[in-house]
């Protein structure tokens, strides 16, 4: 997704806003820019492609200044051209901006009548326009961008420099996240802080409707013209780490991760046989009064809300549904009282997913209906956190590959510690079982451990499905979930299209689809569900299809004939689902290295959705 950075220095800043773009390109884009004031005009660089074209191109002009502004872009609004990219400028005004400006087109009809001149097809060049157009007006950059901001409908974070005040940088965060890197004598701004890492790790966050006027010795954030404060906020070095150290991908690190992330994920929560006596102490109020949940997510995310659907009722027999944010918020759902609201991101920015909540927040109290609202999420700062209620984090430190490895896998530990909690809180949940999903949770990074040692054969058994054009993954119970996460996972990366099924759905449609060629993934824990499973395969093969099995070890499933078998370490079958998402991530990952896709990148795709 697009990518902001800026700053205003004594020093150069051309080369911390492309070391600042080099830390966002892991976020997905198609074109990359930068605008910077020097000798009071202003210059600008913008390339299709890689961050490495744009380096070229500013290095070769040897461009340089104090103050500046950057910009990944992913396309929206016309294609990803040199001209669509950012920063677009209107005389000697120059903006990059990330969302979406919805009522653009108006504006530019208004704009043209005024004289004028587009040269892209994007949203983000009309603000230039009104930017430049209300200088006429005013000789204050900040006047003028809070004169033109009540105009802008949308959602939006935009970075703006005028080269009649080179000394300052003004920034607008209106429903798409924008933070400030606090230095010394020099401030910066990014919609990711990870690209400020480099420079500073001291951060204000801002919130919906700041505008901040940037100099080098002050930062001033004004809501509706009112200055306000804003507390500045350092980050621990385990949000620090993000280099790729000996793997060969972003992707590959985190998958190993795993054990790790999910260990501190539990350890937060669990003393050695118990829950933490202060464990979400905040919300035993609310758990003790709701009477159901609803979860709202997006992708991999929406996959584990699935996973503790089962969880949820079969565990402490309360009602929970889950749905996809961007249908949720369009189909005005009823809002049920005594409901808990429960977000889960990894990133907490994902659009649609915060659209959901805040409509969820803005129905209830137009309705006078008491709800509470949750989030799991993997980064403590974001926009979601802030807005509910509680929130229980993922310690999985910062997730780089585009596909949700790590976060996943600690939503899943996450989600059963809140079953824990809510079942504690409401008495409904036996004590031994308890006592069991607690011992398992400790036991799960080990099993992880174990489960990833299968690395190798997993890799030789990718290498049957480099030719494929189509793939089947099937679960039942918990883990059709999985086997959609597995899908998703091959899907995306690997650019093969493959389908996740419940394997009792097989035979009322999806059976058509197997023949010779339909390498079909199973995954086959040890649980009540498995005899049901074994029938499901033999469907497969008495149709020609070729079986990859993850299989419990103790499930006497084995290897033949076109069927190939990877045993899995027994777990829990209440833990299961965390563990069988090691297969199917290694198998995605093998098989996209095999057929070479950019694997942290893949094309299409941004790591945090933050347009709808
Ligand atoms: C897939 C993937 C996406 C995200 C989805 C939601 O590997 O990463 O499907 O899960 O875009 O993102 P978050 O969790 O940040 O809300």
């Amino acid at each position: 997704m697009c990518g902001i950075v800026g700053g205003i220095a004594e020093r150069n800043i051309s080369e911390i806003l492309i070391e600042g773009l080099k830390r966002l390109e892991y976020r997905g884009y198609d074109s990359a820019g930068l605008a910077l004031i020097d000798h009071h005009h202003v210059v600008r660089e913008r390339q299709v492609g890689k961050v490495a074209n744009l380096v070229e191109a500013v290095t070769s002009r040897h461009l340089h200044g104090n103050l500046g502004i950057a910009h990944t872009r992913w396309a929206t609004h016309g294609k990803p051209t040199q001209n669509n990219a950012h920063p677009h400028a209107s005389g000697e005004v120059a903006v990059v901006h990330n969302g979406i400006i919805e009522n653009y087109q108006e504006l530019k009809q208004e704009l043209q009548q005024l004289g004028y001149v587009f040269s892209s097809e994007t949203d983000t060049e009309v603000v230039a326009h009104l930017v430049n157009h209300a200088l006429k007006s005013t000789p204050d950059l900040l006047t003028a961008v809070q004169t033109i901001v009540p105009r802008l409908k949308g959602a939006y974070a935009l970075g703006i420099i005028w080269a009649q005040q080179p000394d300052e940088l003004i920034a607008v965060r209106e429903g798409s996240p924008l933070v400030v890197g606090v230095g010394i004598g020099e401030h910066f701004i990014s919609s990711d802080q990870l690209a400020l890492l480099p420079v500073t790790n001291r951060f204000i966050y801002l919130e919906e409707g700041d505008i901040v006027r940037l100099k080098r010795n002050s930062i001033e954030i004004f809501v509706n013209t009112v200055l306000t404060h804003r507390p500045v906020k350092e980050l621990d070095a385990t949000v620090m780490s993000s280099s790729k150290g000996e793997y060969k991908h972003f992707m590959l690190k985190e998958i190993f991760e795993q054990p790790e992330a999910v260990q501190q994920t539990i350890a937060q929560a669990l003393d050695a046989e118990h829950l933490k006596a202060g464990f979400l102490e905040k919300a035993d109020g609310a758990f003790d009064t709701i009477q159901q949940i609803q979860i709202i997510a997006c992708g991999t995310s929406y996959h584990a809300g699935m996973v503790a659907k089962y969880w949820f009722e079969q565990i402490i027999g309360l009602p929970c549904q889950v749905e996809i944010a961007s249908e949720y918020r369009y189909r005005h759902p009823v809002i049920v009282a005594n409901t808990l609201y429960l977000c889960i991101s990894q990133s907490g920015e994902t659009a649609d997913s915060l659209a959901a909540l805040r409509d969820v927040q803005r129905h209830a109290k137009q309705q006078h209906k008491t709800i509470f609202t949750m989030a799991i999420c993997n980064v403590a700062t974001s926009s979601m956190v802030r807005e509910t209620d509680f929130h229980l984090l993922t310690l999985a430190g910062p997730e780089i590959g585009v596909a949700s490895t790590k976060a996943f896998t600690t939503q899943l530990a996450a989600l059963m510690l809140l079953v824990l909690k809510v079942g504690e809180i409401k008495n409904s949940i036996a004590a031994d079982l308890k006592q069991s999903v607690i011992q398992a949770l400790w036991h799960t990074p080990k099993v992880l451990n174990e489960t990833l040692k299968n690395d190798a054969e997993i890799l030789r058994l990718s290498e049957l499905f480099v030719e494929k054009q189509h793939c089947l993954f099937l679960g039942r119970g918990t883990h059709f979930p999985i086997a959609l996460e597995g899908a998703l996972k091959l899907k995306e990366i690997s650019y093969i299209h493959a389908e996740g099924y419940a394997a009792g759905e097989l035979k009322h449609g999806p059976l058509a689809l197997v023949d010779n060629d339909m390498p079909v993934v199973i995954l086959a824990p040890k649980d009540e569900m498995l005899d049901k499973l074994k029938s499901n395969m033999e469907e497969v093969q008495a149709r020609g299809g070729e079986l990859f099995v993850f299989a419990d070890e103790h499930s006497d499933i084995h290897a033949k004939d076109r069927q190939h078998v990877v045993h899995i370490p027994a777990v829990s079958e209440w833990l299961a689902p965390i563990i069988y998402s090691i297969p199917v991530q290694l198998l995605s990952y093998h098989v996209a290295v095999l057929r070479g896709t950019d694997v942290d990148q893949p094309r299409n795709l941004a790591k945090s959705v933050t347009v709808e």
